[in-house]
C-alpha cells in the first residue's frame, strides 16, 4: 500500500511554518509535528539542570531521555509532560529560544534527535515543520515548502505575539537577535538552514496566514504552481 505522503516545511524564525503547518494539517487531516519543540525542549531541559552548550555528552542523555520519555503525540506538544511538569508554554520564552539555537548546532544533538523525527516521516500523513526537514530528515517527502518573509516583517510578527502574551519587547531587539539566530541557523556546519533544491520557496511578506494556507492547499490539491 502506497504511504500517506509528507509535507516538509522549513524556514527561518516566524516566517509563519508553525501556524501554517498546523493549519494545513487540520485542513488535510494529518498529523502535525514541529520539531523545533525538540530542540527547544532539550534546551529548556539543559537550562534547568545547569547543563552547559558545551557538555554534549550530557545533552546528548537529555537527548535520549526525551526520546524514551516522551509520547510525541499532535503537533510534538506532549513534550509538555517531560516529568509530569506544564513546560509548553516555557518553551517558547527568548531564554529558552536562544538557548535552542545553540543546542541546535551540536552535531551530536541533531543526530541524538534524528530518529524520533524519521519515526514520524516513515509513517507518512504527516506535516513536519523545521529547518532541515527537506533536507535532512526528509528528504523523500513528496512536498517541499520554503517559507521566508523579510527581517523586518518577522521581526513585526514576533513582536505582536510577545505583545500579546503580556510581555513588552523592545523592535529593535528583537530585529538584532533575529538575525542573530538567523546567522546561527545558516552557518552551523551540522545540518544548516537552507533551501532544498527541489523545494518551493514562499514569501509571506504580504500574505496573510489563510492566504499562504491557500496557496499551499492549492498547489497540494490542485496541482497549481507556486506564486513566486
Ligand atoms: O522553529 P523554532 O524557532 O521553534 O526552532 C527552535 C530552534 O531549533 C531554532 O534555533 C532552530 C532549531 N531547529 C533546528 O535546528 N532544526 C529543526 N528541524 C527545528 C528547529
Amino acid at each position: 500500500m502506497q504511504k500517506k505522503p509528507i509535507i516538509a516545511i522549513d524556514g527561518p524564525v516566524a516566517s509563519g511554518k508553525s501556524t501554517v503547518g498546523r493549519m494545513l494539517a487540520r485542513k488535510l487531516g494529518f498529523r502535525f509535528l514541529d520539531t523545533g519543540h525538540l530542540y527547544r525542549a532539550v534546551a529548556y531541559l539543559a537550562l534547568k539542570l545547569n547543563i552547559a552548550p558545551a557538555n554534549a555528552r550530557s545533552l546528548i542523555a537529555l537527548c535520549h531521555k526525551l526520546q524514551r520519555d516522551k509520547k510525541l503525540e499532535d503537533e510534538g506538544t506532549e513534550l509538555i509532560s517531560l516529568e509530569r511538569e506544564e513546560v509548553s508554554p516555557r518553551l517558547k520564552s527568548e531564554e529558552v529560544s536562544a538557548a535552542a539555537s545553540e543546542v541546535a548546532k551540536i552535531p551530536e544533538v541533531r543526530d541524538a534527535l534524528v530518529d524520533c523525527q524519521r519515526e514520524w516521516a516513515e509513517t507518512g500523513g504527516v506535516v513536519m515543520v523545521g529547518r532541515d526537514i527537506g533536507t535532512v530528515i526528509a528528504p523523500d517527502a513528496k512536498w517541499k515548502f520554503y517559507l521566508d518573509a523579510s527581517l523586518e516583517e518577522r521581526a513585526r510578527r514576533r513582536y505582536w505575539e510577545l505583545v500579546d502574551r503580556g510581555e513588552t519587547p523592545m523592535l529593535e531587539t528583537i530585529v538584532s537577535e533575529m538575525k542573530e539566530r538567523d546567522r546561527r541557523d545558516e552557518m552551523r556546519e551540522a545540518a544548516p538552514l537552507m533551501v532544498a533544491s527541489d523545494a518551493m520557496v514562499i514569501d509571506t511578506t504580504e500574505d496573510t496566514v489563510d492566504e499562504v494556507v491557500k496557496i499551499l492547499e492549492d498547489i497540494i490539491l490542485h496541482g497549481k504552481n507556486s506564486p513566486s
